[in-house]
């Protein structure tokens, strides 16, 4: 695909294979704000879909709106593609004003929840038909189709009909629909729904391999976190028609910003207290759920006395049947649960409190150690990088 797989050479690969976003370094650049969603807010009738939402998302880049059912993901998406006029702010791609924009010449493509592919006609002329209408045809036409099945791996599947193909085929024919009219930026809203759990998690490599060549900046519409870790350089949580965070998988899953963000993506463990000790470099939290002080490693900013949640992911903590060394982070309980989970088990810890602690050890670490079981008297321990201050 011409113009765009040019542009992609200039966004190498990550070391997970995914596209680095470019120009990061260099201060900003247009390149940066490739998409630029400015103090949008939709309303409908009485109801406030999406309340004052900013964003850019940058060029060549994979960025995942995510959130539960309901809190404005679809909405945004569909006025960044013109479906839907925005009541306030604005929205720019490319440096272009998209309200100034005539709908026929919106650099935009949208892959709907449903495909919509059209039942009775065939994979390639499923993926003409846009073209057609734009008035491509010839030898042109067939190249364009050609390829981007190929791009795709439906070339051989031309003929079928939709009814003919399987859920993950038939999403690659969607994409292909879209990709063939080589929009700047793309839309997928829960491009992956329709499918089951294990085609789903082949299908997601496969598109970001497709979108990586492609080099096409992308927007994707997910409620599945794991699916949004998996594909995006970049995600925001959305909760109410506002982003709660934005950063990389690794930003918002390490450093969670409020409970909110925390509980949404991944599982944690959530400790609410009062700040005793706040230095620059440390705090110490008392939780009425626990025996001993909370140690964090890193200062916050507020008052003493000042009422926070303390975030610890079931990973960081750690079970033994001895009694840890050290004063800080630790509590002593029953194990009440256990659930294999096959790379990992997951472990309930009651602790004297009532607090229900959750641990995953890694089923490694189990096959090597004296590992507890059902009842047996353990205690939880995690270091002070392991938990992160929560102010709401
Ligand atoms: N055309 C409409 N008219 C009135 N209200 C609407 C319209 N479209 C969406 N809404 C409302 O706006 C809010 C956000 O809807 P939206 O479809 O953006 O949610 P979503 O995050 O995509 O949810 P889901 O994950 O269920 O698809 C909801 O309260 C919804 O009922
Ligand atoms: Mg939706």
């Amino acid at each position: 695909m011409s113009e765009q797989s040019s542009a992609s050479k200039a966004t190498p690969s990550g070391p997970n294979g995914r596209r680095e976003p470019g120009g990061i370094s260099s201060g900003v650049s247009l390149d940066d704000n490739f998409v630029q969603i400015i103090d949008v807010v939709k309303k409908f009738g009485e109801t406030t879909a999406v309340r004052g939402v900013s964003l850019s998302v940058r060029n060549g880049e994979l960025f995942a709106l995510l959130g539960s059912s309901g809190c404005g993901k679809s909405t945004l998406l569909r006025m960044l593609a013109g479906l839907e006029s925005v009541t306030e702010g604005q929205i720019l791609i490319d440096g272009e004003d998209l309200a100034k924009m005539p709908p026929y010449n919106r650099p935009v493509n949208m892959v709907f929840q449903s495909y919509a592919l059209f039942p009775h006609m065939s994979v390639e002329a499923n993926v003409a038909f846009g073209l057609k209408q734009e008035g491509v045809k010839g030898g042109e036409l067939k190249d364009r189709v050609r390829n981007v099945l190929e791009l795709v791996q439906m070339a051989q599947y031309a003929k079928r009909k939709p009814h003919q193909l399987s859920g993950g085929q038939q999403q690659r024919v969607a994409l292909a629909r879209s990709l063939v009219k080589r929009p700047k930026l793309l839309l997928l809203d829960e491009p992956m729904s329709a499918l089951d759990k294990q085609i789903r998690q082949r299908t997601q490599i496969e598109l970001v391999n497709i979108l990586d060549r492609v080099g096409v900046t992308c927007i994707m519409v997910t409620h599945d976190q794991e699916e949004a870790m998996m594909m995006a350089n970049r995600l925001a949580v959305m909760s109410e028609g506002q982003i709660v965070q934005l950063g990389t998988p690794h930003e918002v899953y390490e450093y969670p910003n409020t409970r909110f963000s925390a509980q949404f993506i991944g599982s944690t463990n959530l400790f609410d207290g009062n700040v005793v000790e706040d230095e620059p470099d440390h705090v110490f939290v008392e939780a009425p759920e626990l025996p001993v002080r909370m140690y964090v490693n890193h200062g916050i900013t507020g008052p003493l006395g000042m009422p926070v949640t303390i975030s610890v992911r079931p990973e960081r903590i750690a079970l033994t049947r001895k009694p840890p060394e050290g004063a800080y982070n630790l509590g002593r309980g029953k194990v009440t649960n256990i659930a294999y989970m096959g790379g990992y088990t997951l472990y309930h810890v009651t602790l004297d409190s009532g607090k229900v602690v959750v641990a995953n050890l890694s089923s490694l670490a189990i096959g090597e150690i004296d590992s507890p079981t059902f009842g047996d008297e353990v205690y939880v321990r995690w270091s002070a990088s392991a938990g992160v201050v929560l102010t709401s």
